[in-house]
């Protein structure tokens, strides 16, 4: 018996946007000294590779910017959001406790009536609502998916802390997903450890009508570091195996935009030359669920990235959150 069901989803278009508001290095160290908090541009390259950041506009949510980033995957996908029959927005920073930004977006979309749901996975969050669509079109519950992730990281930054203040941006990347009989999507993984959910995280919550505890970004960069560099180059090797592909068959990588030693180090380990990286850390710093697609969108539009081409997309962040999409582009 034939199946009717999809073999694969592909992506049929893709999207991004920065939001106006570009502070370098400097701008931003300067906005701090007036606070009394010492950082220079120097630290912050060579630590991080981070340059700019940008931010969004106080009025701003991740729901306009994941619409402004989901119009241009609609267009290069030659389709219209009528033809969406599911949309996933990955974030941490959603405009509201409830609904969802999924749901926003779609009413901004002028859309109705297609499921619509947020995935909460952090800096993972992307790679997370990737395989979810995946899985959706392959199960048929869905045909062409909007895939979403946005972030106002700024909102949750506290500007007293020096050691994560610097480091994130605001942004959103989209793409089209869409059944295909041919790959697409090949393998994906999945994966949290609750262990370690104070190395990361924004502790506070609402209750009663008031804020709770704080609510401000809180991390401890060196225990992410190390445990991001090891999860990496495993997820990375474990997808692979599943693909039964080897790394060298990697046309590029894209991973996490949040550091540019972890992404060497990641490359390093897989044997990848730091030529075969998307790397967008530097324009944009650390966009949380936002930066793989917006690296993703870079790499197309700046036409490095061909049609055909195989692409690794590897995600890591609070939860502890990681895993990974290997997909023929
Ligand atoms: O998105 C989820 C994934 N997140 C990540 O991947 C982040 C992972 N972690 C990192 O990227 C790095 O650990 C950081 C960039 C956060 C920090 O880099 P590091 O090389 O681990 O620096 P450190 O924490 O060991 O700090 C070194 C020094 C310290 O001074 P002392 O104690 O050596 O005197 C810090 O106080 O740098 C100091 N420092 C700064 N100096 C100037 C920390 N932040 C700053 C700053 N400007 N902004």
């Amino acid at each position: 018996m034939t199946s009717t069901f999809p073999r694969y989803s592909r992506i049929a278009g893709t999207g991004s946007y920065l939001p106006p508001r570009r502070l370098s290095n400097a701008e931003l160290a300067a906005e701090l000294a007036a606070r009394g908090i010492e950082t220079s541009d120097e630290w912050i390259v060579e630590r991080t590779g981070i340059r700019a950041r940008h931010f969004a506009a106080p009025d701003v949510g991740s729901s306009d910017l994941g619409v402004a980033a989901a119009r241009q995957a609609l267009e290069a996908a030659g389709c219209s959001a009528s033809d969406i029959d599911l949309i996933i927005v990955a974030t941490s920073t959603p405009d509201m406790v409830f609904p969802s930004t999924a749901a926003l977006v779609q009413q901004k979309l002028g859309v109705h009536g297609c499921p619509a749901f947020d995935v909460q996975a952090v800096c993972s969050g992307f790679v997370y609502a990737l395989t979810v669509a995946d899985s959706m079109i392959r199960a048929g519950s869905a045909r062409r998916a909007l895939v979403i992730g946005a972030e106002v990281f700024s909102r949750i930054l506290d500007f007293n802390d020096r050691t994560t203040c610097v480091l994130f941006g605001d942004g959103a990347g989209a793409v089209v997903l869409e059944a295909s009989e041919t790959p697409g999507v090949v393998a994906t993984e999945l994966h949290a450890d609750g262990r370690h959910v104070g190395i990361l995280c924004v502790p506070g919550h609402v209750s009663g009508g008031q804020v709770l505890g704080d609510p401000l970004l809180k991390m401890d960069g060196q225990a992410v570091f190390k445990l991001a560099v090891g999860v990496l180059e495993e997820v990375a090797r474990s997808v692979l195996g599943k693909a039964g592909r080897g790394a060298e068959e990697i046309d590029w990588l894209i991973p996490h935009q949040a550091n540019i030693r972890i992404m060497q180090g990641t490359a390093r380990k897989l044997k990848l030359p730091m030529g075969k990286v998307i790397v967008t850390v530097d324009q944009h710093g650390n966009t949380s669920a936002a930066s793989i697609p917006l690296a993703l969108d870079h790499g197309v539009r700046s036409g490095r990235i061909a049609r055909g081409d195989t692409l690794m997309l590897e995600g890591v962040g609070g939860g502890f959150t990681w895993g990974a999409v290997l997909l023929d582009f």
